[in-house]
This record gives C-alpha cells, sequence and structure tokens, in this order.
C-alpha cells in the first residue's frame, strides 16, 4: 500500500517552501510595521461559533466544515437527538410510548457512562434539569401501564421531556477552522482585549480548512495571512489604512497586475429594504436565471450577482444596484473611504456586485484579484463587521480585517516573476580521513554561529566524489581538509565558480567568508 496526500490537501516542499517562507516574512515585517502583533489560534472551535459568526446558513458552514463530535459525545449525541426528534403521532399508543421511553432510557444510560469516563462535566444547574428528567420518565413509565392511555397527558409529558434536554449540554460539535475572523473575535473576548490602549491590531498566519471541490487554487486545507482591527472607532481611515497595509505588503512582493475592488453593502438600518427590492426585481426575471440563482431568489439573493455564470451576466447588469439604496450614514462612510483611498494614492474600483459570501459583512468590502489564477482569481477578500464582536457576547465593538489566500498569492508570484534564486549554500567541507573531522566539526560550528549556510557530510568520501557533491548542492566553496592541512593548521578554500584556491588560517578563513557573503548578497 502507498499513502498519498488526501484530496485537496498538498505539500509544499523546497524550494517552493523558500518562497512561503518570504512571503510571510514581508507580511511580517510590513504589518509590524503598521503596529499590529501576530496572535496564534486554535486549529479548532466550536462549531457553534462559526455558526453564529460567519452565518448558519452560508456555503462555508453548512456544506463545507470539516466537524467532528467531541471525544465520547457522539453516542451521547445520537441518544440525545433520538428523544428530541421523536416524531410524537396524534394518539401514541403502548407501541410509540414504549419506543419513545426506550429512547429516553438510552439517553440516561449514555449520560451516565460519559460522566463516568470523564467526557460529560454535570454543573449544579445540569443535575437539577436532570432530576426533572428523570422524574418525567417515571412519571411517563407511570401513565403507560395505565388500561386506557390519557393521550392528552402522555404527549404533554413526552413534548417536556424533548423541551428539557435542551438542557443536558453534551458531545460538542468541533471544527477544524474555515476561516480566522471568528477566532480572533473570540479570543479579544476571552482575554477582555477592550482593555488595551488603542485599537486592537492583530494579525494571524496558517492553514484554514473548507471542504470545497478542489481545483487550480482551490484547496481542502489552504493556507491564510490574515489582519483584523478592533476598536471602538469605524472611522473610514481605519478601513484605508488596512487597505493601505495590504497594498504595501503586495508591492513588497512586487506582485504584478494586482487589482482592488470595493464597495459598500450597507448596514442593518438599509440593506434589508434593499435586499427586498433586489429579490423583487429579481422575481421578474427570475426565468432567465440558471437554477442556483433561481434558488437564490428567495434564500439570498445578494449571492446572485455572486454569479460567474456568462447567461447570467447581462440580466444582473439590469438589476438595482445597492449604491442606490443605502442610507446617509453608509453613503457618507463609502464616500469618505474612497476620498481616504485616494488620499494614499491607491487605485481601486467600484463592485457593485462585491457582496462577498459571509454574513458578518457591513459597509466596506473588498477585495484584490491578482492575473494568473484562472477562475479562483480572489488572492485576498475583507471588510467591516461591526457588531459582531456583540453577537458573540462581547462589548459593542468595531471590526474591519481582511485574509489573503496564501496558496493563491503564490501562484500568482510563480506566474509572474521569475523564480527567485534559492538560497546558496556557502560552504561545503571536503574531509578527508576520518582524523579530520573533529576539526572540520569544529570549524563548521564556528562559521554556522556566524549565519553562514554549511554542509558538513557525515559519510567520509573520495576527494573526487566529494567535489561533485558540493557542485550538485550548488555550494559557492568547498573548504578541502586533508591530514596535510591539519598538521599545518590551515584550511585549503576553493571558490568553486572559479577553481580558485588558498590556504588560510581559522580566523583570515572566517574573514574571507564573510567578505564573500557580504559582497554575494548584496549583489
Ligand atoms: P474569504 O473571502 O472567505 O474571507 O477568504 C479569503 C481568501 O482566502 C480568499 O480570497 C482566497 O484567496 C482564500 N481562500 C478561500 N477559500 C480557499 C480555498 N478553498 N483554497 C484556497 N484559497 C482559499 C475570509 O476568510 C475572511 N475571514 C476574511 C476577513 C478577515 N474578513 C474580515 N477579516
Amino acid at each position: 500500500m502507498k499513502f498519498q496526500a488526501i484530496k485537496g490537501v498538498r505539500d509544499i516542499t523546497p524550494p517552493e517552501s523558500a518562497l512561503w517562507n518570504r512571503v510571510e516574512q514581508a507580511a511580517r515585517e510590513v504589518f509590524s510595521s503598521f503596529r499590529f502583533s501576530e496572535i496564534r489560534l486554535p486549529i479548532f472551535e466550536q462549531t457553534e461559533l462559526f455558526a453564529r459568526s460567519i452565518g448558519a446558513d452560508t456555503d462555508v458552514v453548512n456544506k463545507e466544515m470539516f466537524s467532528f463530535d467531541e471525544e465520547g459525545g457522539g453516542a451521547l449525541l445520537r441518544a440525545r437527538d433520538d428523544v428530541r426528534n421523536f416524531v410524537t403521532p396524534a394518539h401514541m399508543d403502548q407501541r410509540d410510548v414504549g419506543a419513545f421511553l426506550g429512547f429516553a432510557n438510552d439517553l440516561i444510560k449514555r449520560r451516565e457512562e460519559a460522566i463516568a469516563q470523564g467526557v460529560l462535566e454535570v454543573d449544579d444547574e445540569a443535575k437539577t434539569f436532570f432530576e426533572y428528567f428523570l422524574s418525567g420518565v417515571a412519571r411517563l413509565e407511570a401513565l403507560a401501564k395505565a388500561e386506557h392511555l390519557n393521550d392528552a397527558e402522555i404527549i404533554g409529558v413526552t413534548r417536556l421531556l424533548q423541551q428539557s434536554t435542551a438542557y443536558i449540554r453534551i458531545g460538542e460539535s468541533f471544527s477544524l477552522r474555515p476561516e480566522g475572523t471568528a477566532s480572533v473575535c473570540r479570543a479579544y473576548i476571552e482575554h477582555g482585549m477592550h482593555t488595551l490602549p488603542g485599537d486592537v491590531k492583530l494579525y494571524y498566519i496558517g492553514p484554514m480548512f473548507r471542504r470545497e471541490r478542489p481545483q487550480k487554487g482551490r484547496y481542502r486545507q489552504f493556507y491564510q495571512i490574515g489582519a483584523e482591527v478592533l476598536g471602538a472607532s469605524d472611522n473610514p481611515r481605519i478601513d484605508a489604512e488596512v487597505i493601505e497595509m495590504l497594498m504595501a505588503f503586495l508591492d513588497r512582493l512586487q506582485l504584478a497586475g494586482a487589482k482592488l475592488a470595493i464597495n459598500s453593502i450597507g448596514c442593518q438600518q438599509c440593506r434589508p429594504a434593499y435586499v427586498e427590492t433586489l429579490r423583487e426585481a429579481l422575481r421578474k426575471v427570475k426565468d432567465k436565471l440558471g437554477a442556483d440563482s433561481q434558488r437564490r431568489v428567495e434564500a439570498n439573493p445578494l449571492r446572485v450577482l455572486d454569479s460567474k455564470l456568462a447567461e447570467e451576466q447581462a440580466v444582473i447588469e439590469t438589476l438595482p444596484r445597492i449604491a442606490d439604496h443605502l442610507c446617509a450614514e453608509c453613503r457618507e462612510h463609502f464616500a469618505q473611504l474612497r476620498a481616504e483611498l485616494d488620499l494614499r494614492g491607491i487605485a481601486y474600483e467600484i463592485n457593485w456586485r462585491l457582496v462577498r459570501g459571509l454574513d458578518y459583512y457591513m459597509r466596506t468590502t473588498f477585495e484584490i484579484t491578482a492575473p494568473g489564477l484562472g477562475a479562483q482569481d480572489a488572492i485576498c477578500g475583507g471588510g467591516r463587521y461591526d457588531g459582531l464582536v456583540e453577537s458573540l457576547g462581547g462589548p459593542a465593538t468595531k471590526g474591519i480585517g481582511f485574509a489573503i489566500g496564501t496558496d493563491r498569492l503564490i501562484l500568482s508570484l510563480q506566474e509572474t516573476e521569475e523564480a527567485a534564486p534559492a538560497a546558496r549554500l556557502d560552504v561545503y567541507f571536503a574531509w578527508i580521513g576520518a582524523a579530520t573531522y573533529p576539526a572540520a566539526a569544529e570549524l563548521a560550528r564556528r562559521l554556522r554561529s556566524e549565519g553562514l549556510r554549511v554542509e558538513l557530510p557525515a559519510e567520509e568520501m573520495k576527494f573526487k566524489k566529494s567535489l561533485n557533491l558540493a557542485d550538485r548542492l550548488g555550494a559557492r566553496h568547498a573548504i578541502i581538509l586533508g591530514e596535510d592541512e591539519l598538521a599545518a593548521g590551515v584550511f585549503t578554500i576553493k571558490r568553486l565558480a572559479d577553481s580558485t584556491q588558498q590556504k588560510l588560517g581559522e580566523s583570515e578563513l572566517l574573514t574571507y567568508l564573510l567578505a564573500e557573503r557580504t559582497s554575494e548578497r548584496g549583489a
């Protein structure tokens, strides 16, 4: 049996990994110049956190999350759902009551097992509620023994038992994070970061997980470099500065052809009315839309604007535009954002169809596309999410941020730029004769501590083979150490590009190599 990486998941191997490091290092440097600090977030969280922030009806939460039950919680969760989802017929006969009691008793048993295994912890409140549950079960058992069943009472008790399962908090569901904003907001609340001075500016770098259909630029484990600003102010200067930072980062990488699109999607005051207007307009042209868009007319009309189907484009262009339906505050916020971008000399286009697939956005949304990527050409998405922290139980907070899809950014860099030369080896040790190895190891340690890249082969080799390997590894220099050199206390250093060589003592050698490095890396 041969093992392979799972579909949609991949290795990032050298030399490509060097480019990843360069990109991540550039992000760290640029972001820290804007006073952003790194937050390292957990890879998985309660499923509920993502459902509440991204939105339970979004594709990301609904279809794409990798979720699993808390250890040991699975059986308990199923037992609870059996009770909760039991459909009570209008007349419960002996068999129906028996079936329901079977589920209820199974739940009691599973709960005890889970407590015994230490999987489920119960506080006093949970204990009290469970006592109600037990007495309800006892009551139902007694009712079931009566000669004539009292439907109304049996159904009443059954419903009560079903409802009381809400107080059995068991078998929590966890999910691999599909994005980072929800976790940042959770952490902001959990650590009381609203008491920190100034806006809280955080960035994160790491893998995200979505069960999407894999294709070029779309993976099931992909990587993001994200940044968020949380605080009391929703000043559009913050939006503009966040975008400025993003553009500075892309400039640092010399990414060619990146395009910024912005939009405002309004707020709780104005968006609902626009959505209704849009829905009305869509109903009139429904038969000209594809199946996906038809479904969205009622469920989520904004998402129709995202459609890339060629045959829908002409119809979509005729739809009402949100810019004409923004409330005065949102219109003012968007106008100021544009002025702030102009002030910074940042070029953008307004894309009235940029709505984005996550429910937490309001007002500013933006996206960056890059060439060379085909259909998956968005390398970054972001926007404002005032109120998200509050909806997760935190203080009233404004928020804005973005996430760069690192995989796509790297693909675009590879398409548009010459491959950067890999970091070269400074020194290769050709040591000859076992007696010379300790001196080679000693010198290698010294050179490495100066930051030189050094390869010291573990196996003794013939001289020719050793120099051949030095060439294939792309070393700039070989240090040749044979018994003669060892006796004389010198090293032969050979520059491989032109085969010039000289004999030097240890400190001259170090001076020579450091000077070579300065001239090479400076060049
Ligand atoms: P998002 O638009 O869902 O936003 O993702 C941001 C970026 O992640 C996308 O533009 C894309 O480059 C990349 N991406 C998403 N899914 C995949 C995938 N399956 N494979 C490869 N790359 C992918 C967010 O995640 C928000 N949390 C951004 C944000 C931060 N908004 C405010 N703050």
